[in-house]
């Protein structure tokens, strides 16, 4: 049992192994020179202090080759191991195997998406098991970074770049997923769940369903949930803000109130909140930005059925009392 074991969390990819290895490794290393260090270097000053005021100094050390030798081997072949374990594996993680299932990711102030090879998309990553997956990733806006400790894989998420990460998992369960790079306000709420399945049936059979209302699920109510699923409530909030909350983006809170209302944008021009409105800014949002607000919303994935519901959604806005 390796006593530094609370340090890690369960090893759940076929790369947590190695990394731990190598990880406690280097870190049995560090105590061990550090301890070596710290216990000569007290005593020697207990050994070699100055007995008297008086005393003169001590003739100077001379050259002692074998020991400076010994010293410098050692150390140069414990980290030139560290070198190579590292090298190897940082070259086995850049390298998806032909076979991988492969997910597209993408990050945007607060949230994740990741798309299937059905191009269908949700928030969670879900994981077939024992298959190895590659995640293909880009970020909509700023930095972000993929982290999911329990696979022991992490990298950077760029935007207008690609970056890749790929893991096996056996192991059925729930996992988290970390943003690991700060990105802003949000940043420690950015998380998501990965999933792997107890089978590939049970896979698959989600996969199926995925981006699909559930039968007896009204669009409005649908709506309220792709709100929150889709990332929209990062930035537009439904409810009162609260004193000296900083809105992100205009606020749906009402918004259905407004309809027939004018409104005015960062170029000077102004347009009638309708339908048509609500619609054209999902798909295109950069085109008409509210004044005092800036052009960050990203392009959502939706489908037409989650369009319709995020609608439904923002027309039953309009009793919220004033508190
Ligand atoms: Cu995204 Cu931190």
């Amino acid at each position: 049992m390796n006593p530094l074991k609370w340090m890690l969390p369960p090893q759940k990819s076929n790369f947590a192994g190695d990394v731990d290895w190598l990880f406690y490794y280097i870190t049995w290393v560090s105590i061990f020179f550090f301890v070596l260090i710290l216990v000569l270097m007290i005593a020697f000053v207990i050994k070699y202090r100055r007995r008297d005021p008086n005393d003169p100094p001590g003739e100077g050390p001379e050259h002692h080759l074998p020991l400076e030798i010994t010293w410098t081997v050692i150390p140069l072949i414990l980290v030139i191991f560290m070198f190579y374990w590292g090298m190897v594996g940082a070259n086995e993680m850049a390298t998806p195997p032909a076979n991988a299932y492969d997910i597209q990711v993408s990050a945007q102030q607060w949230s994740w998406q990741f798309t299937y090879p059905n191009a269908k998309s949700d928030k969670d990553l879900h994981i077939p098991p024992g298959q190895p997956v590659v995640l293909t990733m880009t970020s909509q806006d700023v930095l972000h970074a993929f982290y999911v400790p329990a696979f022991r894989v992490k990298n950077d998420i760029v935007p207008k770049k690609y970056s890749k990460v790929w893991f096996t998992c056996d192991s059925p369960g729930d996992y988290q997923v970390f943003c690991a790079e700060y990105c802003g306000t949000d940043h420690s709420n950015m998380r998501a769940r990965a999933i792997v399945y107890e089978s590939r049936e049970a896979f698959e059979a989600k996969m199926a369903i995925l981006d699909i209302r559930p039968e007896g699920r009204s669009l409005e109510e649908h709506g309220k949930i792709m709100h929150t699923d889709k990332g929209c409530a990062q930035c537009h909030i439904t409810t009162t803000p609260k004193p000296g909350q900083i809105l992100l983006a205009p606020s749906w809170r009402n918004l259905s109130r407004d309809f027939g209302q004018l409104r005015e944008f960062t170029d000077g021009s102004r347009q009638i909140v309708d339908e048509a409105y609500v619609r054209e800014s999902m798909r295109t949002p950069s085109k008409k930005i509210v004044a005092g607000f800036g052009p960050t919303m990203p392009v959502p994935t939706l489908t037409q059925d989650q369009e319709d519901s995020i609608v439904a959604f923002i027309k039953s806005l309009k009793d919220t009392p004033e508190e």
